[in-house]
């Protein structure tokens, strides 16, 4: 047993593991470098706390998993039972793990910019293996650190008694040092996913649960800590996710004693986990990332290890037309084929049809359930449709929402016991829905089964829009809460059609972003961010969506002139800037639309597909702005030779000019050319004349320095306009 201390990228983890309980985080946070071993135990009596008045007799201990038997009398890590009976633990330390191929052990860890950047190299384990005999139970922690130097901690708890224990509540927790007193998280609802909300870190806990059986429109995504007024350029940062499509909860506590803690796990239900002998319970993932660099730090980290996954799609993301706005349920062959034309001349790469193809689905109140092809509708099925969209080259998808039933479907009449439900009654309806039960091995079946036969009865289906349009409310199987099972099973079902269908890429929709997580994201390619496309909402919602997701996983298209979910009227141009900066594709009715549109249009797209690279490679920055109706944004390149930023103006305001951008994560000894990209319109202003460097088509030539600490004036934008730059290095060490 002993003091483990790993490193990777800019993050060291100290852990205490000499026993006899259950090991301490003695530091989680800013690369410490190679301590020498001798420091080590100085390292941890630095951080006991002194003995106080009106307290235990000893200091008291923090561990991986809080008990109140070592002191701990905030919120516990276990809640748990055996009729009523082992109810506390006191876990004592077994073995500890340690797998640390460029182990630290107080050796230099040479990590060289490359894989920093590309998190290749290997992540740090630590599996720490405890047990409460008294208790019947045995406790495993994981502990990963991965080479971008994001932490992850699962516990594992197995009942070795010979009845039941019920495990209420299992979440680990991570301490976070006094100097983080603010904290920011995220909330929303439908068409206005992740809204910020920032306060004062107070005394007690700040509680974020959802409770809708899916991720939710209002999950945090990140819950932050952070040193007062930190920023996107600034500010020593700590956060958590927790990666979980079902009930979960995020926590941030701070108490009086002293300690402050950030942690997250799954919210269950009474009765929901009942542990059988020999049986275990595992926890979601909690991701753990620290930054000194403010919010643009923690997204370092994120994007790079997603970036690095196996999983994480390889290749030019598509640029995906999506008709549900141009057509909504009104399926017509000769429509859609035409939609497609008009597609594939504007550079579209793949064509999704969306909800309305299957049996009885006219209308969003019927159909659901029913996955075979509407004949009425599609005398020759979709495969015409399909046929005329590959033959422009174009990819082809197609929308399902594969646990929802309506009542009105013939999968409902047949079988209304495979709906979750508390016994005797139906959940509310929602959208005229119900949820099918997958945890039922016959319903899990069958949709496997139907699924898998729509993809294989048709020539060339590559992606599926995975939808989920309702909460989850009284969600029983068996007369038992069934949402963890629920969640479960929908992992399976997506790991089992991946595997029988690979290369098939799937979109985790939930009526928008209610399904966002990187549980979820370990099976699905990217997320459709929202059903507002917006371009001003839209401008938030993936700023806030951006902080967790790199810009390749988060779908975002370019919507009608008027917004069908706000009745905005937007130009061409704001809406084709705010959607560039994504999974980008279109969701309009693009038939419509004059000749003049559409190769503005066709250019729009053609700018994504040169910057694509850049856009879903780079590094994202987001700009601090005093005046906070400016919101800018890039993308750098790693090696800072090309970047592209955004400048929106979101309404007017007192100042009539907003004072200078600034461009951050550019090199500061390299100059730099920044021009409007060529063969796009500019924006809309109210000025008599540009700012001088604008003045010239040439842009300005100036170093990295000047435009990371200085800024640029922007010419006067009217409200809801962008500026789009582009940045290139012209040389070397001037
Ligand atoms: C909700 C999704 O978010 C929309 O994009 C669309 O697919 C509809 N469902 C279809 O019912």
């Amino acid at each position: 047993m002993t003091i483990v201390h790993l490193r990777r990228a800019r993050t060291s983890l100290v852990l205490d593991a000499r026993g006899p309980g259950l090991p301490r985080v003695v530091h989680w946070g800013a690369d410490l470098g190679p301590l020498p071993a001798d420091d080590l135990p100085a390292l941890v009596d630095a951080t006991v706390p002194p003995v106080v008045p009106s307290s235990f007799d000893a200091p008291t201990v923090l561990s991986l998993l809080p008990e109140a038997s070592a002191g701990w009398s905030g919120r516990p890590g276990l809640a748990g039972h055996r009729e009523g009976r082992d109810w506390s633990t006191a876990f004592r330390l077994d073995t500890v793990d340690v797998d640390d191929p460029r182990g630290d052990g107080g050796e230099a860890v040479r990590v060289s910019e490359r894989e920093r950047d590309h998190g290749g190299a290997g992540a740090a384990r630590v599996t720490v293996r405890a047990a409460d005999p008294g208790a019947g139970l045995s406790l495993t922690v994981e502990i990963t650190l991965s080479a971008a130097g994001l932490l992850t901690v699962r516990h594992r708890l197995r009942n070795d008694g010979d009845r039941p224990y019920e495990v209420r509540e299992l979440t680990p927790v991570l301490p976070v040092p006094a100097v983080a007193t603010e904290l920011l998280d995220l909330t929303g609802r439908w068409c206005r996913e992740r809204a910020p909300q920032r306060h004062q870190w107070p005394m007690g806990a700040w509680v974020r649960e959802g409770r809708h059986g899916r991720t939710g429109h209002d999950a945090t995504l990140l819950l932050v800590a952070g040193t007062p007024g930190f920023g996107f350029g600034h500010g020593e940062t700590w956060a958590v996710h927790t990666a979980w499509s079902g009930d979960h909860v995020t926590v941030a506590e701070r108490r009086p004693t002293g300690e402050a803690t950030l942690g997250g796990g799954e919210l269950l239900a009474p009765g929901e986990i009942l542990l059988g002998p020999g049986a275990e319970y595992a926890t979601p993932l909690l991701y753990a990332v620290h930054s000194a660099d403010g919010l643009d730090g923690l997204s370092d980290v994120l994007h790079t290890h997603l970036r690095a996954r196996p999983e994480h799609p390889r290749g030019p993301r598509p640029v995906t037309l999506n008709v549900w706005e141009a057509v909504y349920f009104d399926h017509d062959l000769d429509r859609l084929k035409g939609l497609a034309d008009r597609a594939a001349e504007v550079g579209v790469e793949r064509f999704v049809l969306d909800d309305g193809w299957f049996r009885g689905r006219r209308h969003d109140r019927a159909g659901l359930g029913d996955w075979w092809v509407d004949d009425d509708v599609w005398p020759d099925g979709l495969q015409p449709l399909i046929d005329h969209v590959r033959k422009h080259g174009m990819q082809f998808g197609l929308w399902v929402e594969p646990e929802m039933v309506n009542p009105d479907s013939d999968l409902f009449r047949a079988h209304p016991d495979w709906v979750l439900q508390a016994p005797g009654r139906l959940p509310p309806e929602w959208r005229h829905q119900q949820v099918l039960d997958l945890a039922h091995p016959d319903a899990y079946a069958h949709l496997l089964d139907r699924l898998d036969a729509v993809l294989r009865e048709h020539d060339g289906i590559a992606y599926l829009k995975w939808d989920h349009n309702r909460d989850l409310t009284e969600a029983g199987h068996a007369g038992r809460p069934g949402v963890h099972a629920q969640t479960a099973a929908v992992y399976r079902l997506l790991d089992e059609l991946r595997a029988r269908h690979p290369g098939l890429e799937i979109e985790s929709c939930s009526s928008g972003g209610a399904r966002v997580d990187l549980e979820i994201l370990r099976r699905t390619d990217r997320v459709w961010a929202s059903d507002c496309n917006d371009a001003l909402e839209r401008l938030s919602i993936q700023r806030w969506t951006g902080l967790l997701l790199p810009p390749e996983l988060i779908g975002t298209h370019i919507g009608p002139e008027r917004s069908h979910t706000t009745h905005r009227v937007h130009d061409l141009g704001f809406r084709a800037v705010t959607a560039l900066f994504g999974h980008h594709g279109i969701e309009w009715d693009i038939s419509g639309i004059s000749a003049t549109e559409r190769i503005e249009l066709a250019a729009w797209v053609a700018l994504h597909k040169r910057l694509r690279p850049l856009l879903h490679g780079g590094r994202v920055v987001r700009v601090d702005h005093p005046d906070p109706t400016v919101q800018a944004h890039g993308v750098v390149a790693h090696d800072r030779s090309h970047a592209v930023y955004a400048v929106s103006r979101l309404a007017t305001s007192a100042a009539q000019v907003p004072g200078p951008v600034r461009l951050p994560g550019l090199d500061p000894s390299r100059r730099y050319l920044v021009r409007p990209p060529a063969g796009v319109p500019e924006p809309a202003l109210l000025e008599l004349a540009p700012p001088g460097w604008l003045a010239s088509d040439g842009g300005v030539t100036v170093s990295g320095s000047v435009l990371g600490s200085v800024g640029l004036q922007v010419p006067a934008l009217h409200p809801e306009q962008a500026l789009l730059l582009e940045v290139t290095a012209v040389d070397r060490n001037f």
